[in-house]
């Protein structure tokens, strides 16, 4: 079986954030509350011109620029948030970042979970065809009603994988664990602009799902916990990761003490802690904080990835860090962009997040002040159709 999984990676967030001081201010909340007990500092609220597709398009931009774009045979655009309920994210995406009319596009959904059937099948493409690659972007807005249980746990990115055969970062390996049943813990009706949600439960679910998939990766494989180099979890928050990964130690036998658990998550949390919930990026961006973060070099080093959507889904797969990798990522670039954000105070806040609202006032033609510090913004609603354009303000 040929070798196949990342080549190339790229991550992008909104321009700004809200600090976690500001929103624990006026909720009349603990700021430990949201950086210990939730573990988030700041999160990424996307701008009135900012949505999945800009922030995918500017994610998949540098690597757009870094390959052949003619060999792309299939972008693969994964979202929880998408901005149409028939033409896919991928379309719009498509045309931004001038990609051959001979690519496939298509969305998938599944919650949080979809970049991962995303990537999956992507490396069921090459295989079966090496000459072409495939581009998966995962992006989403995490965004929850005002004063509510998850507004602390919002956020915005895109990640851009390239999926190639012999692939320079991470070759993903063919066995993986899953699984699915049908639940409510969270959804989103078609009706409504927010999630309807039992938080407890869906934090309850994702650590049954979770165990239940390394029991299959584990058996299929025979590999056992304590064999993993690194773990990378879907962080809807960074201490949701950290429960999953001590509870799950300890079912599978591990010999780690809580500390070296802990210690083994450190860098995976540390994007998710500035820039909070991506849902379907999420485990993308854990995978690029590590990339970016690990004190050791990971060459040759096995990771284990969960990816856990709501409703449910959820996988587990393992992937061997390649030689050389460090060449291939983008580690100042990363770290640059979140330290560029601006950040926004409470009022400003209040009105990115009702523009975000996508039923309602904002159902008829309307344009978007040209905000974003991205190399494209969404312009507004015409005619029912929704404009994108590079912003010739921020063009390179
Ligand atoms: N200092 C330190 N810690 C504090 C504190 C303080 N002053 N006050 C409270 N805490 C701790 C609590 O003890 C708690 O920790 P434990 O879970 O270890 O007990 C933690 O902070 C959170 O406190 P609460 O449980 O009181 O918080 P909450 O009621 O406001 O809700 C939440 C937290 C359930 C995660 C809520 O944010 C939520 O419902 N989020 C949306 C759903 C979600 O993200 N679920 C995750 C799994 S589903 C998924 O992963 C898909 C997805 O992306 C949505």
């Amino acid at each position: 079986m040929i070798s196949t999984g990342i080549d190339d990676i790229s991550l992008y967030t909104s321009s700004f954030y809200l600090d976690m001081h500001t929103l624990a201010e006026k909720r009349n909340a603990d700021y430990s509350k949201y950086t210990d007990g939730i573990g988030i500092e700041r999160i990424s609220i996307p701008s009135p011109d900012e949505d999945i597709i800009t922030l995918a398009a500017n994610a998949a931009l540098p690597v757009v620029q870094r390959c052949d774009k003619t060999k792309i045979g299939t972008l693969l655009f994964a979202t929880e948030s998408g901005v149409d309920q028939s033409k896919s994210a991928a379309v719009f995406v498509h045309r931004l970042l001038d990609l051959p009319s001979t690519c496939r596009t298509v969305e998938l959904k599944q919650a949080c979970y979809s970049s991962t059937a995303a990537v999956q099948a992507a490396c069921a493409l090459v295989a079966r065809n090496p000459q072409k690659t495939v581009l998966v972007i995962t992006a989403d807005v995490a965004h929850y009603p005002l004063e509510s249980p998850g507004e602390a746990t919002q956020g915005c990115g895109a990640v851009a994988m390239l999926i190639t055969e012999n692939p320079r970062i991470l070759e993903i390996h063919p066995e993986s664990g899953c699984c699915s049943a049908d639940c409510w813990d969270f959804w989103r009706p078609n009706y409504s602009n927010y999630p309807l949600y039992d938080g407890k439960f869906s934090m309850i679910n994702y650590v049954k799902t979770c165990k239940a998939a390394w029991k299959e990766l584990s058996e299929i494989r025979g590999i056992s916990f304590d064999q993993i180099d690194r773990f990378c979890y879907h962080l809807p928050f960074s201490t949701m990761g950290l429960k999953a990964h001590l509870k799950l130690a300890r079912e599978a036998g591990s010999q780690k003490s809580a500390a070296e658990l802990e210690n083994q998550l450190e860098p995976i949390i540390q994007y998710c802690k500035v820039i909070g919930n991506c849902y379907s990026a999420s485990l993308y961006f854990a995978l690029c904080s590590l990339l970016d973060n690990a004190p050791e070099r990971l060459e040759n080093k096995l990771v284990a990835l969960f990816a856990y959507g709501s409703g449910c889904s959820g996988e587990f797969y393992t992937g061997t860090f390649q030689p050389g990798y460090k060449k291939c990522i983008r580690t100042e670039t990363n770290k640059k962009l979140i330290r560029a954000r601006k950040e926004i105070d409470f009022d400003t806040y209040l009105k990115f997040h009702h523009a975000a609202d996508p039923i309602g006032e904002n159902a008829g033609d309307c344009t978007t002040p040209e905000t974003t510090e991205g190399a494209f913004r969404y312009c507004g609603i015409k005619d029912h159709c929704r404009i994108y354009e590079p912003c010739s303000k921020n063009a390179q």
